[in-house]
Order: C-alpha cells, then structure tokens, then sequence
C-alpha cells in the first residue's frame, strides 16, 4: 500500500490519537526508519522515546523470536524462568536499595501501581506532585498530571491529589504532611520541555519524605534505563545519589514490546500481600524476553556510555547554531531551546528527514534518540540546522 491508501484507511477505521506525521513506517534499524514509500529518517525521537536499543536491535529480535517458539505468554499464575531472570537482572541495574520488580505494560499503569504501593504502605491516601509534570492519561495517573490541560481531559479526577512547584522545596513542604502517602515526580520533567532539578531538591525531598513517612516514587517513564547515561537517575549524581522506595518504568524498559515495571524497596514490598497487586499481560514472557534482551543490549554495546559521549558532542556543536539559546536535560533526554517557537525547526528538520519532538514549552525541540545513535547521525542534525 501506499501512503495515501494507508492514511485512508487508518483514519477510517482508527478513531483519532495524536497528530500524525505524514509517513507511514515500514521497517526501522539503528536510529534509521524506511516509510512505505521507500524513503528513509533519521529518528532522533527514538519511536517516541521508546526505542531506546534503536529500531530492531538484533540482539532484540533474535530474543523474541526464540521465545515466540518457545511460548508467547503464561500470566503469574505460574513460574518462569525468563520472568525469574528479567526481575533479577533490573534489580542487578537498579539503586542498591531496590530490590523487587513488578511488571506490568506500561508507564500509566506503572505509576498507579506506584501510588498504590505507597498508600498501602502508609495507610495515606493524599499524593503529592509537580506543576509540569506528566504520569500518564488513567485515572490515577492523568489526576497526578499537572501538566496543561491533561486533567482536564481526566474528569472526574481522583480525589487526594496536590500539587507542588518542581525545583522549589518550600513550595512542597506546604502541602507534604503526615497525611501525605507519596510524593512523585518525573525527576526531568520531559514533556514540560526538559525541565531539571538542582541535586539539593532531590536530598531535600529525600528528607521531607523521611521525616513525614511519605514513599519517594520517581517516575522514570523517560529518564530510566539508561537514558541519562546512568541506568537510573535515582541513585546517581544527578540526583544527589538520593534513591527513591519506587522508581517506576516503561518506554525503552522492552525496546518497543509494551512493558512496564515498578522497582521497589524492602519498606515497600513488605507491604505487599498476594492478590493485592495484579494484571493479567505483566510479566509475560514475550514481554521479559524483551526486557532481558533490551538491558543486554545496552551493557554489550556500551549505549550508556556512548550517549554520554554523544551529548557532551553534540552540546559542543550546538554552541555553534546561533539561534539556540539553551540546551536542557542529560544524555539522551535533551531540550533544545530557540529564542522563538521551535515549531519552525522541527517542521523543517521533517522536511529534511529529520524526526525530533516538540514538548509544552513552544520554544523547546525535544531529542530522545536511540542511545546507540552516532556522531555522524548527530552531525545531520547540525549540518540540517546550518542549512
Ligand atoms: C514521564 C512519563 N510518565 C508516564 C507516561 C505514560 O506512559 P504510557 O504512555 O506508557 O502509559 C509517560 C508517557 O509519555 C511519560 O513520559
């Protein structure tokens, strides 16, 4: 088929989602796409901070496909061996103090999961959250977003939800009590236009939760696995080493198979009874034969590594694009900042065969590339900017 004959019939019979780009995808490898037209893009979206492996790494594909012969699904009415060696090797990766996983398929769910937890483990009910913060469009989660006007298309919101100032610690011990069950937050606001915290909010919201009993959830939806260059932000510098009782994931966690997860301490998990947690696809062996594949590939190929390397780069070299006023986030979370709306670079940039993203913030281009992007992938971006 082509395009045109694909949109039709999508639009026909898919009732509407976000606002399309104007290509269908046909196949993808590395940070590249090919379009049913045969054209081919650079996704420095990484299939909406999805891919984080790249598009059909084959270590990924070559996982998948043994197990897809071996068995597609079971649920946790039963033991298995790739769901056994999924959880130990997340915890293997995640901050000492997270011990346990929970899967489930994807990143709203992680979050209500998360929040779950932490008012089972506290008998509270009130949670605590960020103007400019996104968790996810259910109805737990889309009430914890105060991001634009997404609660607004969540009514009627769940009841016990405040919200906060991010970055601002006094604006948090206004509302964080000992009514409070959890504090949340993206720990780089993505979607608001990679908005960051300085590492002594972090220690301070570390303390604040001390103090009141209130579990730290961090929703790493964007920021984990790798994509900072860390595996995790909790735990690491960027953080103020602070490790938060759930740190909550979903994204690249399966290289583009749906998976989602929730990574809790022992405070957190002791507090967890059978049956009081469930969902019938999480933890399905397709979907851990994607999460054990995906870490793999990120360890065998060096990606975090390499994405450190590619933003101190490409932080260089945007230094000499005149119009770029800021560049925001870390690794491969970066926000690109223009003095005007960057609507026009981004439309641009397609038109070049160049994927980025926007966010909230009209002046900022979002990046998320694939983590095992090249410099010479990146310099198509400066050299597409220069032009
Ligand atoms: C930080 C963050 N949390 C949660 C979500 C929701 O994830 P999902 O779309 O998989 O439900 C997203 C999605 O964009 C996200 O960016």
């Amino acid at each position: 088929m082509n395009f045109t004959e694909i949109e039709n019939l999508e639009e026909q019979f898919q009732v509407a989602t976000y606002a399309k780009m104007n290509i269908a995808v046909e196949r993808g490898r590395g940070a590249w796409i090919w379009t049913s037209d045969g054209e081919k893009y650079l996704d420095l979206y990484g299939g909406h901070a999805v891919c984080a492996t790249g598009h059909s790494h084959p270590h990924v594909v070559e996982a998948l496909k043994d197990q897809a012969e071996k068995v597609l699904f079971y649920s946790n009415l039963v033991y298995s061996e790739i769901r056994a060696k999924a959880a130990e090797k997340l915890v293997a990766v995640a901050p000492d103090s997270l011990t346990k996983a929970f899967f489930c398929n994807s990143g709203t769910e992680a979050n209500e999961n998360a929040m779950r937890m932490a008012r089972f483990a506290t008998g509270r009910e009130k949670v605590v959250t960020f103007t400019g913060g996104f968790h996810g469009r259910t109805a737990d989660s889309i009430s914890a977003t105060f991001l634009g006007k997404y609660r607004e298309i969540g009514k009627p919101n769940v009841p016990g939800h405040v919200a906060a100032e991010f970055g601002n610690i006094e604006s948090v011990c206004a509302v964080a009590d000992r009514e409070t069950a959890a504090i949340m937050l993206e720990p780089i606001q993505s979607m608001a236009g990679v908005t960051e915290a300085a590492p002594d909010f972090f220690r301070a919201l570390r303390e604040i939760c001390d103090e009141h009993g209130i579990i730290l959830i961090f929703d790493e939806v964007q920021t984990g696995i790798g994509r900072t260059g860390n595996w995790f932000f909790g735990g690491s510098a960027l953080a103020g080493g602070v490790e938060p009782d759930i740190i909550s994931l979903a994204k690249s966690l399966g290289s583009g198979v749906p998976v989602g997860a929730c990574l809790v301490n022992e405070k957190v998990s002791a507090n967890i009874k059978t049956n009081d947690l469930g969902t019938t696809f999480g933890g399905g062996m397709l979907a851990m034969a994607a999460v054990v594949a995906t870490l793999e590939a990120i360890e065998n190929d060096r990606m975090r590594e390499n994405i450190a390397e590619i933003e101190s780069d490409l932080r260089a070299r945007l230094k000499e694009i005149e119009e770029v006023v800021a560049v925001h986030g870390k690794g491969g979370l970066i926000g690109i900042e223009f003095a005007e709306s960057c609507k026009p670079f981004h439309a641009k940039l397609l038109e070049n065969k160049i994927i980025t993203g926007t966010s909230s913030n009209p002046k900022v281009l979002r990046l998320l590339p694939p983590l095992c992007v090249t410099r010479e992938e990146i310099n198509l971006l400066i050299d597409a900017f220069r032009n």
